[in-house]
């Protein structure tokens, strides 16, 4: 077994530094720079050849692998390792000609048109069998090969096409349902057949909920939602398993997309499924507090990943091409949001792409070697960027450990943003992120769970918005207060079961013992409506009426459809407290509860926040005897911060106070672990 330090995610010594690898999209000069570039920059991995399918198989069954071969080689010899790339993310057209019925429909039965990437039904067994052909003639020919790290099977696999409404999607849909429910009158029940006549008297009747005159069953939808990440994870697993077969003691990983922009896919399922976790994440230019987001992403991977080294496999160097308004990232951006991955538990620092695209619909995207080439300020950044994770390269295979823990669940992503709901301002991801934002300014690290995680080992546990719950994860929470753990529940948590029907007994029938608040009624606000609260803050988008059960009030509506009701209330459970928010409170409320909980449970971030500026994170990650806090400093005032130790990206000692710059970053190896 190897030693913990410095192993990480085991393709690469210390920290993988590198990006998407393109190269048949140039000339073989070009890729000859490239490597002495690379070697400049320290790059140590690249993600190769990830869109070639066209160029590796131009016409069917014909194999070119020639100038593979010698980019293979040159890498191999640079010291370059590769996740290689299956190269099925996008069938070249030869494929969508031959195969039109491969081609994705969209809910209203129009099938979108060759032309593009990812243009296939992620069911059809046409598409399969191919990949899967073109995947078993790459691990072939590289199986010996000395630059081969990891696979890489195809790319954000469901990003363009996880919803296909085709027949034959249908079909899979019937036998996934035919698997989960074995007798239609389970299915009829579980579904509510009888709520508009929606009995099915056979299974063939049953449908992908495609556009119909009025609104769908959120029951179906549900479970053509779950239906749908499976049929991805299907398509992941079978160009796996090719790998597998061939290159047993390869590790094989796929880019997930842990960002606000997909919603598309369980995580939580594929997660088991990957040898590497690996993660896609871009900001959103339209998001002031982007970095916040980040963190939040990057904490979600940590937890997909069990808490172990994982892999942040795209991100850009600079401006995308894909939102409306694409903006480019500020000197020290780039570093500060790569070591923002590695301060949660990242073990690689990816890009998309190496070098910047002359054609194509990314040829505005940034990338490592832009198209101003190397007398850029970006190409000087990317060669920082890689000497800082060159000298960080001990934190690898460290880890975080948190004593808070918050749920993310897809299935209440979905579930609470299907239409008909009570109001369109109910966004799953804003309930979660306001609550993970109170944390991240409180300065402290905060781990992702699943719904079906047991939380019994945290101090702390969220429920924001979780919608959907089952029996069993509403007794784990319970048992949780009991224990002594400070739990806050948000609205619209614990309403519907599994299959989408409202819990019954009073709302919100999963966490209403728990909290001792019952909701009577549910008050959506108008469009910008604010109501104010007793306590001084103000609250937005909802209101209920709670009639308490054992709770007490610590907020009370002031005005709004609930006013003299309360809006927050509290109760305990030995030393356990269970919060319950009615409301989308404002930040400082939010936050004060936040704090309410942290201080109860003992809770406090690895540095005291008490004395630090706004915007300044800080992590710790720790193993083997060692430990490394991880300072970025987001705010515009320099952070002064108390530290003993070793500074790695500077290499020099710190001793007593660190002076930490707008913008800057440090890691610091702390003296006596
Ligand atoms: C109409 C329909 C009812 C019901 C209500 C809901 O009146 O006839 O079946 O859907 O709308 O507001
Ligand atoms: C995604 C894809 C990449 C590229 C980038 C651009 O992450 O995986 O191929 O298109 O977006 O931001």
């Amino acid at each position: 077994m190897l030693p913990l330090m410095g192993r990480g995610l085991g393709v690469t010594a210390g920290l993988a530094y590198g990006g998407d690898y393109n190269p048949e999209q140039w000339d073989d000069d070009v890729c000859e720079e490239d490597l002495a570039l690379m070697r400049e920059a320290r790059v140590n991995l690249v993600s190769l050849g990830v869109f070639a399918w066209s160029s590796l198989e131009p016409r069917p069954g014909e194999f070119d692998f020639g100038r593979l071969d010698r980019i293979m080689d040159g890498l191999a010899s640079t010291g370059i390792s590769v996740n290689l790339a299956n190269a099925t993310a996008s069938p070249p057209p030869w494929f969508s000609r031959r195969y039109p019925e491969s081609l994705p429909m969209r809910r209203d039965g129009t099938r979108d048109w060759p032309g593009a990437r990812q243009a296939y039904c992620p069911s059809s067994p046409d598409f399969r069998r191919a990949a899967c052909a073109l995947t078993a003639a790459i691990a072939e020919r590289y199986r010996s090969h000395p630059a081969l790290a990891m696979w890489h099977v195809s790319n954000e696999i469901g990003g363009h096409n996880a919803l296909c409404y085709c027949d034959v999607s249908a079909a899979e849909f019937r036998r996934w349902l035919r698997r989960r429910y074995g007798d239609l009158d389970d299915l009829n029940a579980a579904w509510g057949g009888v709520v508009w006549s929606r009995s099915y008297s056979s299974w063939e009747e049953i449908l992908p909920p495609r556009q119909a005159p009025s609104p769908p069953n959120p029951a179906h939808v549900l479970d053509f939602r779950r239906f749908s990440s499976d049929a991805c994870l299907e398509v992941y697993r079978a160009e796996r398993d090719v790998l597998r077969s061939i290159t047993p003691s390869i590790p094989v990983t796929t880019n997930f997309m842990v960002t606000r922009f997909v919603r598309d896919l369980d995580y939580w399922d594929w997660a088991p499924e990957v040898d590497v976790v690996a993660n896609d994440h871009y900001l959103d230019a339209a998001d002031p507090d982007a970095h916040i987001e980040l963190s939040f992403c990057a904490d979600l991977t940590r937890g997909l990943a069990s808490g172990g080294p994982w892999a942040l496999m795209e991100h850009s160097p600079g401006a995308v091409s894909w939102q409306p308004r694409n903006v480019a990232k500020a000197p020290g951006q780039m570093m500060r949001n790569s070591l923002q991955h590695v301060a949660r538990g990242a073990d690689g620092v990816m890009f998309f792409q190496w070098r910047a695209s002359p054609s194509g619909p990314e040829q505005h995207h940034s990338a490592m070697v832009p198209h101003a080439g190397v007398t850029s300020r970006k190409w000087r950044e990317v060669v920082d960027l890689g000497r800082a994770l060159g000298r960080l390269g001990e934190v690898a295979g460290t880890e975080l450990s948190a004593e808070v823990a918050m749920f993310f669940d897809w299935e209440s992503w979905w579930a609470l943003e299907t239409r008909p709901r009570p109001s369109v301002d109910l966004r799953y991801l804003d309930v979660v992120g306001d609550f993970y934002r109170a944390f991240w300014e409180a300065g402290v690290t905060v781990d992702v769970i699943a719904r079906s995680t047991d939380p019994l080992p945290y101090r702390v546990v969220v429920v924001p918005a979780l919608y959907v719950v089952d029996v069993g994860a509403a007794r784990r929470v319970a048992e949780l207060a009991a224990n002594g753990a400070s739990v806050i529940v948000t609205f619209m948590s614990g309403v519907v079961d599994e299959s989408a029907s409202v819990i019954g007994g009073g709302l919100p029938g999963g966490f209403r013992d728990l909290t001792g608040a019952l909701v009577e009624e549910f008050h959506p606000l108008r469009e910008n409506e604010v109501v104010n609260l007793e306590g001084g803050g103000t609250a937005a988008v909802w209101a209920e009426t709670i009639r308490s059960d054992g709770a007490a009030a610590v907020d009370t509506y002031a005005d709004g459809p609930t006013a003299g009701g309360p809006a927050i209330t509290m109760r305990e459970h030995g030393d356990g407290a269970v919060w319950y928010v009615s409301t989308r409170t404002d930040r400082a409320v939010t936050s004060r509860v936040v704090r309410g909980a942290l201080a109860r449970a003992g809770v406090k971030p690895p540095i005291p926040m008490v004395t630090a500026p706004a915007g300044l994170e800080a992590t710790r990650r720790s193993g083997d005897g060692r430990s490394y806090l991880f300072l970025l400093n987001h705010g515009d005032e320099t952070a002064h911060v108390r530290v003993s130790g070793h500074e790695l990206i500077s290499d020099r000692p710190v001793t007593g106070a660190l002076g930490l710059k707008a913008g800057d970053v440090a890691v610091v190896r702390e003296d006596g672990g």
